[in-house]
This record gives structure tokens, sequence and C-alpha cells, in this order.
């Protein structure tokens, strides 16, 4: 057993045995734990650290504004708002055979969809979980990897034979690929850099369409790549076409982001392009990038700068570092080990599991929220079981009450994010829906409620009116169609552009599963 470089912990001796080592800060005969008054006190500093008051977060909107407003009007923004060649919404009435490919931040989902028109469909997924090594190593084993997935895929679910794959016939693919590219046309995409933890290299400032492509090359695959898409912009589609009231969708999950439909006139920054000022254009805000390097408009706490700081992109995503799943648990741990450290906590237990970086996942914070008894059994649970260490009462109801307030920031300072959209698109008055998906939003319990809270903290009595539902009844699907317009492709100078869609995007089959917030207007 490792010694614990804390106050607490053990020595292992030259004989094998273990001795446990701690400071007592009390005469018990029982392992010292902190008082209720103790934790009260701690609690309250915290608090006040991790809440939002309605005021901070009017200002969060108006900077998050104008930011939105920057990117759009000019190249190499730190909030790139990024055109992506996706115009206008489906029609509902496509059919044929799709393929999807997903590369999350945590899953890679391979996904056949048939659709029989009249919004009845078929559908088959996989999904794999990426390692570590995967995530860091050079970037083309990655795609080679992905295409190896997808040619097991094919060979187990499509094969030949009659209705299925004839010689020399090819399937179109969707890549929804979620990390922030810039691209010139629909099946492009330059890297702008990796987030969520990535770092794979010789793949930044890289054409990550091209990459694949030569990785589906190299396993000989009947594929043709189509589009390449974020996963914000997939939703935006596909909630869209279960909810024509839809105009933003948000993805809360080990990463955050936003995407819109705007003006193809109000995005100065492509003027140059002639494309129809009158028309509408998908817009990936990559807003995780808020507030990156200046940190001159969130509340960041020392927490958060100790994420920053540890990260393997220091500086980078902001706002993401504050609120998707891939931070929270670590955030709460850094409290923690903290208290640890000050002799509050954990005196006399070797605390050793609990130091290792990022092994709190947010998972735990969700569970803590939602632990139904009195004993707080869950947490119980978790401490002992993940991390060798015991609890009192009092020290459970501590850590629910950092995760709500962890959790609590993260939402209002999503509904920052939506109010910022909804400001600059001036959807108050009119009221529009906002589809929302990730881990984060459907599995962390009252996250989408807080997020509620926030919006209508935000915008006063207009914000009552904010309301949330599962669109989809029959659930599990996200489409996307995607037409290639064949004229336009020919036409120099203006990117190959989307009229109607017909490719489809399955890539998530739980991104249906959604919830759809409504900003009505008031009555
Ligand atoms: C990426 C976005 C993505 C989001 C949600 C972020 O880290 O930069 O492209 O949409 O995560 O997956």
């Amino acid at each position: 057993m490792p010694a614990s470089r804390r106050g607490s912990g053990s020595v292992t001796l030259p004989t094998g045995q273990t001795l446990a080592i701690h400071t007592r800060t009390q005469d018990e005969e029982d392992l010292p734990h902190a008082t209720k008054k103790t934790m009260a006190d701690h609690l309250r500093k915290y608090e006040s650290l991790f809440t939002l008051t309605p005021q901070r977060m009017r200002m969060i909107v108006e900077a998050f504004t104008e930011t939105l407003e920057l990117g759009l009007n000019k190249t190499n923004q730190i909030v790139p708002m990024i055109p992506t060649y996706v115009f206008g919404w489906p029609s509902g009435k496509e059919t044929g055979d799709f393929l999807a490919l997903d590369l999350g931040g945590t899953n890679l989902r391979v996904c056949l969809v048939t659709l029989q028109g009249e919004g009845k469909f078929e559908i088959t997924q996989t999904k794999y979980r990426l390692t570590e090594e995967q995530k860091q190593e050079d970037g083309q084993k990655l795609f080679d990897f992905c295409a190896e997935c997808l040619k097991t895929f094919v060979e187990t679910n499509i094969g030949e034979g009659p209705g299925q794959l004839k010689p020399g016939q090819s399937l179109p693919l969707g890549f929804t690929f979620s990390y922030p590219c810039s691209q010139e046309r629909i099946d492009h995409g330059e890297l702008i850099r990796w987030t969520k933890g990535f770092g794979a290299t010789n793949t930044e400032g890289r054409d990550v369409a091209e990459m694949f492509k030569k990785s589906l090359e190299k396993y000989e695959l009947p594929i043709q790549l189509t589009a390449l898409i974020n996963d914000t912009t997939g939703t935006l589609i596909a909630s869209h076409y279960v909810n024509p009231r839809t105009k933003i969708a948000v993805i809360f999950g080990t990463g955050c982001n936003a995407a819109y439909m705007e003006h193809v006139k109000d995005i100065g920054k492509i003027e140059h392009l002639g494309i129809d000022p009158g028309a509408e254009m998908a817009i990936n805000c990559e807003w995780g990038a808020f507030d990156s390097f200046e940190h001159e408009h969130l509340p960041r706490t020392k927490y958060d700068a100790v994420v920053d700081d540890t990260s393997n992109k220091p500086g980078e995503q902001a706002f993401e570092k504050l609120i998707s799943g891939r931070y929270l648990g670590e955030i709460l741990r850094l409290v923690i080990c903290e208290l640890i450290d000050e002799g509050v906590l954990f005196l006399g237990q070797n605390t050793y599991k609990l130091e290792k970086p990022y092994c709190f996942d947010t998972a735990f914070l969700s569970l803590m929220e939602s632990d139904p008894t009195d004993e707080l059994l869950m947490i119980i649970g978790i401490f002992t079981h993940f991390f060798a260490l015991e609890t009192t009462l009092a020290e459970r109801q501590f850590f629910r009450a950092l995760a709500m307030l962890i959790g609590r920031r993260a939402a209002r300072l999503s509904a920052c994010g939506i109010a910022a959209i909804v400001s600059k698109q001036g959807y108050l008055e009119e009221g529009c829906s906002v589809g929302a998906d990730g881990s984060l939003y459907n599995k962390y319990p009252g996250f989408a409620d807080r997020v509620h809270e926030g919006l209508q903290d935000i915008f006063g009595d207009k914000g009552r009116y904010v309301r949330h539902y599962c669109p989809a009844p029959s659930a599990n699907l996200v489409l996307i169609f995607i037409s290639y317009d064949k004229k336009q492709k020919r036409r120099r100078s203006v990117p190959p552009r989307l009229s109607v869609f017909n490719v489809m995007r399955v890539a998530s089959l739980e991104r249906l599963d959604k919830h759809v917030f409504s900003l009505r207007p008031m009555l």
C-alpha cells in the first residue's frame, strides 16, 4: 500500500507489516472524525465560493453574447463560431440506408439506419469504449481503429446478398467528430485543438476527414465519407426533426458545447463567399472555449485553477472545465483533498486512493445527490468500496451538499450560455426550444431543473415559461439528412453546401432520448 503524503496514512515496514499513521487532534478511541459543526463551517465557505448570483449570471451572459458576436465576425477567435455548411432543416420524408460513426469523449459508436419513410426506421448500433492510450497515441492510429470497428460492423451487419450491399456499391457515412474543426465544406474539417483530455499526436491542424478517408482506404471499406459534423450540429438537426420549434442544441456530457441556426447575413466572416444572405446555416459555437486564457468573466475558484493547470491543455476550454462531466468529479476531489491536508477529514485513515487525479468520477456526484436513504448509504458505499474510507453521517451530508454546489454551479453556468444565444438571437419574445443532450444533462439528478432555474434567474418573469419535455416517444434516434449540392461544388469559390438533408446521422442512439427546453413567450 503506498504511503499517503498527507497527515494520515500508512508506512510499510521491512517485515511487510503495515502501520497506520495519523496526527490525532483529539483523544478518542475511535477514528477521529470532523464534527458536525466543523463540516457546517466548511460548507459555508464553499457555498460562497460556488454560488452564482443572478446579477453575476447576467454579467456573464453579457460578456458571452459579445464573444459570440465577435466569433461570427472575425476569424481565429477564442470562441470560433464555426460555420458548418449545414443549411436549413430536414423534411422528415427521407428514405434509405445510412451509416454513422460517432467519435465522442468516451465512446466510439457505429450505427446503421434504414429509413423507411413516414418517420419509420430500423436501427443497429455498436459501442466501443476508448482507452486512454487511444486518446493519446498517433491520430492516424485512432482513425485506423475507427475504420477497423466500422469494418467489423459492416461485415456483421451488412455483408452481401439479396437486399444488401452489391459489389461495387458504397454506403454513405456521416462522421460525427465532437471536437472543434474549422470547415470549408461539409466533408472537410481541420482540427483546431483536441478537447476533453484527448491529445492524439499529429492531428491538430490537419484535415481529420482526409485522415479518416485514408484509414477507410487502408481497410478497403465500401464506404464514402459524405459529411463530418459536430455532435451539437447533429443534435440541432435531430431535435428540430422531432420538435420544429427547436432553434438551439446543447450538449452537456464529457464536454460541453452548443449549435444554433444563424442567418448567413449575420456571419460577417464568410461574407466573401457570396452565399445567399437570406439563407440559414448551423453554427457550431465551440462555446467551451469561452473565457479561455484571460479568465476575465467566469468565477474560477482555486480548485478550478488546479484542474486547468494540471490538464493537458492549460488555459483552454475555460467554460467547459467548470461545467462538463469530465471535470466535476475532479473539482470535488480537490476540495476533499484540501480538507484532508488541513487535517479536517479522514484522520487516521489512508487516503492514497483518493489522491489519484480524476479517480472521483462525476457519476459519484450524481449518485451522492440522488441517495434516497437517511443514512446516505450510497455515499458510504462509494467511499468504502472505491476509496477504502469510513465516513460519518455529518461528513456524508457535507459531501452531498458539496456535490450539489458544484453541480448547481455547472447548471447555472450552462444557463448563461443558453441565455447568451437566446438574447443574441432575440428568441425570448418569440419563444424557442432548446434540444439538450449528454450524460450530465440526462443522468445528473436535477441538472435540467437547475438550468431552468438559472434561465429564470437571468430572464426574470419571462423565464417562468421555460419548460422541458422528452419530445420523442420512440426515443433513441438522431437523424441528420445531408445531401451534397453538386452544382455548388462546381462553383469554385463557394464551398459545397447542404441543401436538402439526405445523409443521416444516428450517431448516438441515446441521443433522441433527450429533453427539450421550451422557451415560451409570456402569455
Ligand atoms: C468539443 C465540442 C463538442 C463538445 C461536446 C467539446 O469538448 O470541443 O466539439 O461538441 O465537447 O461533445
